[in-house]
């Protein structure tokens, strides 16, 4: 029996002449499964590329967008759902070219296609919407996404932000190739991820095009709105395009030229850098407090320092290439970028590994700081709590003073290799260390990164 035949048999439903309409379907999930962030992504479908047209206005605050999206079905789907706030407000939504119907309850736009969509179909969507976005409070009371500053946007959307400018797949473990078209007034620049593809000024309004040809996590996306001095050149063999508010001009000299000599140190170690271009925005916003790795071209709210600029670097290997599974891993990016400071402080002559571990370990055994095991922080008010970052290196650093320097470095270019552009979590990191170092390692990660307690040397 064919499977239609079976499938109409089980459900006592007549065969329609239709074969497109013969399967029911069932919703997609409304979330990924993530117990940190449990409404982010949904089921039933897996998007490939996302082709986002937005026009702002920063004097209004208002955006007009449009977001075509190139999906997968990965069951029978009656409907989805996409991640976008209610207060943006949707205004058609078409699946296939045919209008489909839309609601949309907190953060969750729901679509019913005009018939369901067979398992493993591609299918195309196209959500027209608009409002005043705002930025949303992370559990930890800092704020991600369409953030506004006196001359435009700061835009950084870990771990919720996406979902606050444009509907998608949110979670991590849906990556996707962008292309973003983002019109602005032409005293503004809109700087995204990917390669500067073409600048068109019309109008009094230019629009910015840009190209993210590696898949990348919504976490990751950027479009970041200003008064920029946009720079676009070959640097030692990278594409470096950089952003850098004219108010903080005179400290960013040769932010450009910083690039190369970090990429060429951390591809030496890591495996070449993974990307078709590299930069930075420095956009002057003390009040955001912190910089995030946005891929290819991470945002500052300052210049950086050398140890930031190397974090949010090595970022581009472990968390953007290599992302975790689940965000309970995220000291798969946090201790590995604060690692890769330690790597280049030690490179540039400052300070040893051992200095930087001794440093953090010098902790007294009784501060609340070793109470949080990195592997598991406890909940997403805890994502960016200093023993992801400072315990998550350590264990790092642990690693290696047991498995020696060639070992150590060959898991981390395996790492990165093996996971490149796709995701993993941490029993996949313990499972690859304890193959390349040829034993067990148990007794290690379980001291330093799932049990409470300062860990003995
Ligand atoms: N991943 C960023 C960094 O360490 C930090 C992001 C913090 N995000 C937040 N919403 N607090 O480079
Ligand atoms: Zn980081």
């Amino acid at each position: 029996m064919t499977r239609l035949l079976a499938l109409a048999a089980a459900t006592l439903i007549a065969l329609p002449a239709s074969p497109a309409a013969a399967l029911p379907g069932t919703p997609g999930a409304p979330g990924a499964g993530d117990p940190y962030f449990p409404g982010q992504g949904n089921g039933g479908y897996d998007a490939g590329h996302y082709d986002l047209r937005l026009d702002y206005e920063p004097s209004s605050g208002r955006l007009s967008a449009e977001a075509r999206i190139a999906a997968r079905a990965t069951q029978a789907l009656s409907r989805f759902n996409l991640d976008l706030v209610d207060t943006l407000s949707v205004s058609s939504v078409s699946v296939d070219g045919r209008p489909a119907a839309h609601a949309q309850s907190g953060s969750e736009l729901v679509v019913t296609p005009s018939r369901p969509l067979a398992a493993g179909r591609g299918f195309s969507i196209v959500v027209r919407y608009g409002g005043k976005p705002v930025h949303v409070i992370d559990p930890d009371g800092s704020r991600d996404g369409w953030i506004k500053t006196s001359d435009g946007v700061f835009n950084a959307n870990e771990p919720q932000g996406a979902m606050t400018w444009y509907p998608g797949n949110h979670h991590m473990t849906d990556k996707a190739t962008y292309r973003f078209t983002v019109t602005v007034p032409s005293t503004r620049v809109a700087v995204a991820n990917g390669d500067l593809v073409s600048t068109t000024a019309k109008g009094g309004r230019t629009t910015y095009v840009w190209d993210s040809k590696e898949p990348m996590a919504s976490y990751l996306a950027t479009v970041s709105i200003g008064k920029f001095e946009l720079a676009d050149a070959r640097l030692g063999g990278y594409r470096v395009t950089t952003a850098v508010d004219p108010k903080l001009a005179g400290d960013a000299a040769g932010f450009p030229e910083r690039h190369a000599p970090m990429l060429d140190y951390f591809g030496s170690l890591f495996g070449p850098y993974p990307y078709s271009s590299t930069g930075g925005i420095v956009d002057h916003a003390p009040e955001v407090g912190y910089a995030l790795e946005t891929q290819t071209r991470p945002i500052y709210p300052r210049v950086p320092s050398d140890a930031l600029l190397a974090h949010e670097l090595v970022h581009q290997w472990f968390g953007n290439s290599v992302t975790p599974a689940l965000w309970r891993d995220i000291w798969l990016n946090e201790g590995f970028a604060t690692y890769g400071e330690w790597l280049w402080a030690e490179h540039a002559g400052t300070r040893t590994t051992q200095e930087s571990f001794d440093a953090a370990y010098a902790r007294d055994a009784g501060d609340a700081f070793w109470q949080t095991p990195p592997a598991d922080p406890g909940g997403p008010e805890n994502l960016f709590h200093a023993p992801v970052y400072d315990r998550g290196a350590m264990a790092l650093h642990a690693l290696r003073r047991e498995v020696g320097d060639a070992a150590f470095f060959a898991i981390l270019r395996a790492w990165a290799t093996e996971h490149k552009y796709g995701n993993a979590d941490t029993a996949a990191f313990v499972a690859l260390s304890e193959r390349v170092a040829g034993r067990q390692l148990d007794a290690l990660f379980d001291a330093w990164l799932l049990k409470p307690g300062k860990p003995s040397l």
